[in-house]
């Protein structure tokens, strides 16, 4: 006879991990997207009304510029707190507002109690499954009459490639960018959020909701196809796991800095909108 089987516990449900969050070159990673994307956002920052001496959150700050454009643009007498899964310090810049930093899980921890005139973030709800749940608490957390302002990539497909001395070396460029995206599709990331933020800000109860699109197109070694080879090469086990040759993979290392190859840029979709009431 078999002896009686234990009582079985249904398996705890991991939420999943951030694509990159064990990633090698992140310092990298990060410091390209900031030349990448810094200009888009300092742009959509000039639209709002100046916050000075305001409190801020920056989530996912990632290497911190924008936290930094933040104080630089809320003076002393404000201050900006910052997340991020672990926490590196970022100096604030002379006369800017003290930068706080602390180390937080947007899926499983409550944001700090206090209420924020402007939360920002960028690329960060695109990766988190839990995205409109966390939306609905980053609502919470603003005061009346603040800000919310939410930036990600509308990136389902590989860019387009406009020019390429090689149609081969333009497939092998699309095969492994859409072997990138499956990898964060794997990981819960949703490639085409940005696109649905201006309903999710209206269900969240915002108002004044508007939309910047900025999609410009990337030549030769700049920073957006920098980021594909780092991000190929920091995925690379992953993208191994998929299918994608070996030989593919270092191949898409040299084709990236080739100063003739033209491609798409993926939109980024910059999000703003007002939580009611007067602050
Ligand atoms: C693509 S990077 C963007 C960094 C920065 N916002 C920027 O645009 O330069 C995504 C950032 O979100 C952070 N992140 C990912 N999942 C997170 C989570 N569950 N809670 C908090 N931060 C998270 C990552 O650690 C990373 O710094």
């Amino acid at each position: 006879m078999r002896p009686p089987s234990p009582p079985s516990t249904p398996p705890r449900e991991e939420p999943a991990l951030y694509a990159f969050a064990e990633a090698d070159d992140i310092t990298y990673q990060l410091e390209t997207l900031q030349r990448l994307l810094d200009p888009t956002t300092r742009m959509v920052l000039d639209s709002l009304d100046t916050p000075t001496g305001q409190e801020w959150l920056e989530i996912g700050y990632g290497l911190g510029s924008i936290a930094r454009e933040l104080s630089r643009r809320i003076g002393p007498s404000g201050a900006v707190h910052a997340t991020d899964l672990s926490a590196r310090s970022v100096s604030a810049p002379t006369g800017g507002a003290p930068i706080h930093t602390f180390p937080l899980d947007l899926r499983t921890d409550s944001l700090p109690p206090r209420p924020f005139l402007g939360i920002h973030g960028r690329l960060v709800l695109l990766h988190i499954p839990e995205r409109r749940e966390i939306l609905t608490r980053l609502v919470d957390a603003l005061e009346p009459g603040g800000v919310l302002v939410l930036e990600d990539w509308f990136c389902p497909t590989a860019p387009r490639v406009l020019n390429c001395a090689d149609p081969t070396d333009a497939k092998i460029f699309t095969e492994v960018v859409e072997g990138v995206l499956a990898v964060l599709r794997n990981r819960g990331a949703d490639l085409e959020w940005a696109a649905s933020t201006h309903e999710a800000f209206a269900e969240a109860g915002l108002t004044g909701i508007r939309a910047v699109r900025t999609e410009p197109d990337c030549a030769g070694p700049g920073p957006a196809h920098r980021l594909y080879a780092c991000n190929a090469r920091q995925l690379r086990p992953q993208l191994q796991a998929l299918g994608v040759a070996d030989e593919l993979l270092d191949r898409f290392q040299e084709i990236v800095v080739q100063p003739d190859l033209v491609t798409t840029g993926w939109r980024l979709i910059s999000t703003v909108g007002t939580k009611p009431g007067k602050h």
